[in-house]
């Protein structure tokens, strides 16, 4: 794909993945406005209908309190209406998922429907080390899901986000217990998820450990490649 816009006409999906605070929602963000795709976070769709107290929400609040996943059905039905929507016509960059064998599996069923397939997996590596230091310092925008860091990339004005003048809070899934608890179920059930798309062919390794612009840059290329 040229480093610009989707080309017309084309689905185009690319999934972001890597462990909790690797960086996927930053990058997604930036990489789907540049290449004029959606940014589908299963994330922040959950939390988003936790904080209008929908059904969806109330039935994914006690996974993602405890730092477990959502069941696979419920996800994928989330995944294919978001994907129905007139924003995701070119495709999208997915963000947090798939991220269990069955939901990879059902995302190749919805998109063979579209006549589509995976374009390409990023796999953000970060030292663990790092992560639990970047979860401690996240801020999220309630109303735009923009996320900052107080250290390593902080709002100009604190608790108010640059993008849309949003109050700024602090997840209640970063807790040091519930991220050892996130970091755990990533390893066990979508750390298998990364030797399944390298076996595709579809993966790229991009270090998440440098600054966010480097990183937007090296996700750009390892798109941009294929
Ligand atoms: P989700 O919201 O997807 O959480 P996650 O995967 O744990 O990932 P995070 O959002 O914590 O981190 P990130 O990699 O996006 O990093 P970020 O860019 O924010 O999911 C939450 C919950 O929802 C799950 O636990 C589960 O319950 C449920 N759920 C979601 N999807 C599901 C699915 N498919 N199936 C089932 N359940 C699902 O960055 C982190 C911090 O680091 C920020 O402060 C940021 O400013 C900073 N930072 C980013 N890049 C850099 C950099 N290069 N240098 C320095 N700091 C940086």
């Amino acid at each position: 794909m040229e480093s610009g816009q989707a080309s017309r006409g084309q689905f185009v999906i690319v999934i972001m993945m890597g462990p909790p605070g690797a960086g996927k929602g930053t990058q997604a963000q930036r990489v789907a406005e540049r290449l004029g795709l959606a940014h589908l976070a299963t994330g922040d769709l959950f939390r988003e209908a936790m904080a209008r107290h929908t059904e969806l929400g109330r039935q994914a609040e006690s996974y993602v309190k405890r730092g477990e996943y959502v069941p696979d059905q419920i996800t994928l039905g989330l995944v294919r209406e978001r994907l129905s929507q007139p924003d995701a016509q070119a495709g999208a960059i997915l963000d947090g998922f798939p991220r269990t064998l069955e939901q990879a599996r059902g995302l190749d069923r919805l998109l063979a429907e579209k006549g589509a397939t995976v374009d390409k997996v990023v796999y953000l590596d970060v030292p663990e080390a790092e992560l639990a230091r970047r979860l401690g310092g996240r801020w999220t925008c309630r109303r735009c899901q923009a996320v900052y860091h107080e250290v390593f990339n902080p709002p100009k004005t604190p608790s108010v986000c640059d993008v849309c003048g949003g109050e700024l809070y602090q997840r209640p899934d970063d807790t040091p217990a519930v991220v050892q608890r996130r970091l755990e179920v990533y390893h066990q059930q979508t750390a298998p998820l990364v030797q399944r798309y390298d076996a595709a062919g579809l993966l790229v390794r991009v270090r998440g450990d440098l600054s966010p612009d480097e990183v937007t840059e090296a996700v750009l290329r390892a798109i941009g490649d294929w």
